[in-house]
């Protein structure tokens, strides 16, 4: 691996190698072996906003040896229109890789191309593979294996976590279940090119929920979206509640990547419930992208 600019350019065995890589540097936590970026340096280029994500490379690139800075879009040219080729060149002779998170998938593929240094997607509108290495980690946890497992992705059907859990599922051949308006599906010619059997999509959350062993939310209103209330009106039946999880499988997972608005796509009560399985997600962020990094730092 060069770079992680998305789950849909790895394979299953990249997967899985990363998810046990991933157990191995939690298990090993302060006391790890190897100190694979040491000596660098690496930078965070955000133009939106987070608290998971920054916060868990800034201690991830650490821990493994290297140091990192945070540059916030709105305070580099970037945000006053400097081009993302010409940020990557320069930073690229500086530095020793990047994590970028931003709207356009496209910036982040420039800028592994013109930066030619280690690139990481920390969150497109497109996908969220971080995200996903961390969500898969959980389930390993908490239910051994994803094999055999009905899984359910509630909410937006066409945002950068349900995207990323279609392509996890194709690559992993779990069951995938998509339950979401239908204005809010993937396109059918994203969908053609996905071309994964076991991912349904579903306009019905109760019968996509039905025997589900794990069941998966997101904001309705992804980063971007703000004050889209046509759209958020939409999603009234696809809320995570008690009364939806009564379809479940007994030993249901709940998981969300967070941050989560109570009473829109999760009540209070379930996110409660779930808590020890949601904050242990949101720690494996840390992690899954130790995992990306000790992988792919030159
Ligand atoms: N889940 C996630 O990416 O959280 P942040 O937006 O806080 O980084
Ligand atoms: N779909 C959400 C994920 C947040 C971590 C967003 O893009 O805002």
């Amino acid at each position: 691996m060069k770079h992680l600019l998305s789950i849909e350019e790895l394979d299953a065995g990249q997967l899985n190698g990363l998810i046990d890589s991933a157990v191995q540097l939690k298990a090993e936590r302060g006391n790890h072996s190897s100190q694979p970026l040491a000596g660098q340096t690496w930078a965070m280029i955000f133009t939106k906003s987070s608290t998971r994500t920054r916060v868990s490379f800034e201690v991830g690139v650490r821990e493994l040896g290297g140091s990192i800075m945070f540059l916030s879009s709105n305070d580099i040219q970037l945000g006053r229109g400097e081009p993302i080729k010409d940020t990557a060149r320069v930073l690229g002779r500086m530095i020793h890789g990047c994590i970028i998170r931003t709207f356009d998938q496209q910036d982040v593929v420039d800028f592994s191309e013109f930066g030619n240094i280690p690139t990481i997607n920390a969150l497109t509108d497109e996908e969220h593979p971080c995200q996903i290495l961390a969500d898969l980690l959980t389930v390993k946890e908490k239910l051994g294996t994803w094999e055999g497992k009905k899984v359910v992705f509630i909410g937006d059907g066409d945002n950068n976590m349900s995207r990323s859990w279609i392509w996890a599922a194709k690559y992993l051949g779990f069951e995938l279940v998509v339950a979401a308006p239908a204005s809010c599906m993937p396109p059918q010619q994203w969908i053609d090119k996905v071309n994964a059997p076991n991912v349904t999509l579903c306009t019905d959350p109760v019968e996509a929920v039905r025997g589900a062993d794990i069941i998966n939310t997101d904001v309705w209103l992804s980063m971007g979206q703000e004050g889209q209330a046509e759209k958020e009106a939409l999603f009234g039946d696809y809320q995570v509640n008690a009364q939806l999880l009564s379809n479940a499988a007994k030993d249901h997972i709940v998981l969300h990547c967070l941050p989560a608005y109570r009473d829109k796509e999760i009540t209070e009560e379930i996110l409660e419930l779930h808590a020890d399985t949601i904050f242990q997600q949101a720690e494996n962020r840390l992690h899954a992208q130790k995992a990306v990094l000790a992988a792919i730092a030159r």
